[in-house]
């Protein structure tokens, strides 16, 4: 299961890389927008941070095929053919998809609300499938049994294309994803911290340092004894 981060602030990437094992980025048009920076500033930080073969996925925004191709283009001259580019899973997007996929370039189709979207972005010839969890319990479904059901679609029909869930507000959802075997989750900054905090842990290492101060001294470590 890889852990992406969902987000285009570099200070909050460099961070998370230092402390989590972090496998990507993720962005979007809306995440780039909050940077209030220029795209390719933006994105260019972040493949230096994540290196040349490192994860990155930039989406395109054009709405007609031929658009999303020469944009695709565009992003994998900037940001190197390891990017993976995010389109859209709506009937232009697909027709795009189905021209990129064969030469070679990296897909994630985005914007996922249904298992039967999913599989035609899949058959269609896209690397990962991005349903938006969140999103979907927002509209009234379950974010996670649509996740459920994608997977199970892509086992019985032999469909080797990755789901990268995205859209989480809250760890219950990532770990309900979780549960069921998926590969990879993108997460807001904020929720993978989250994934960690818990007050019981920290008191229970302020109890261990405590005691352990009381039989050695103020500071002592197993360094020193
Ligand atoms: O990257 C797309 C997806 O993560 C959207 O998330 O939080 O805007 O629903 P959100």
């Amino acid at each position: 299961m890889r852990l992406i981060i969902d987000n285009a602030n570099v200070s909050d990437i460099k961070r998370l890389y230092d402390v989590y094992p972090i496998d990507g980025v993720t962005t979007n048009p809306s995440i780039l927008a909050k940077t209030g920076r220029k795209p390719y500033d933006v994105l260019k930080a972040i493949r230096e941070l994540v290196g040349p073969d490192g994860e990155l996925h930039a989406q395109a925004i054009s709405r007609k095929a031929e658009d999303i191709i020469r944009e695709a283009e565009f992003i994998r001259e900037k940001l190197g053919s390891a990017t993976y580019i995010k389109i859209p899973a709506i009937p232009e997007g697909i027709k795009a998809i189905k021209e990129l996929s064969k030469v070679g370039c990296r897909i994630t189709a985005t914007a996922v609300y249904t298992p039967l979207q999913a599989l035609v972005a899949a058959k269609a010839g896209a690397d990962y499938v991005a349903p938006y969890v969140n999103r979907i319990d927002n509209l009234g479904g379950s974010g996670v049994e649509t996740v459920g059901e994608i997977k199970e679609i892509f086992e019985n029909n032999g469909i080797k294309t990755m789901i990268l869930a995205a859209s989480f507000k809250n760890a219950n959802q990532v770990k309900e994803i979780c549960r069921m075997g998926i590969d990879a989750v993108t997460l807001q900054p904020e929720l993978i911290d989250s994934l960690l905090k818990n007050d019981s842990v920290e008191a229970a290492v302020d109890r261990f340092i405590s005691d352990f101060e009381v039989l050695c001294g103020s500071g002592a470590t197993m360094i020193q004894n």
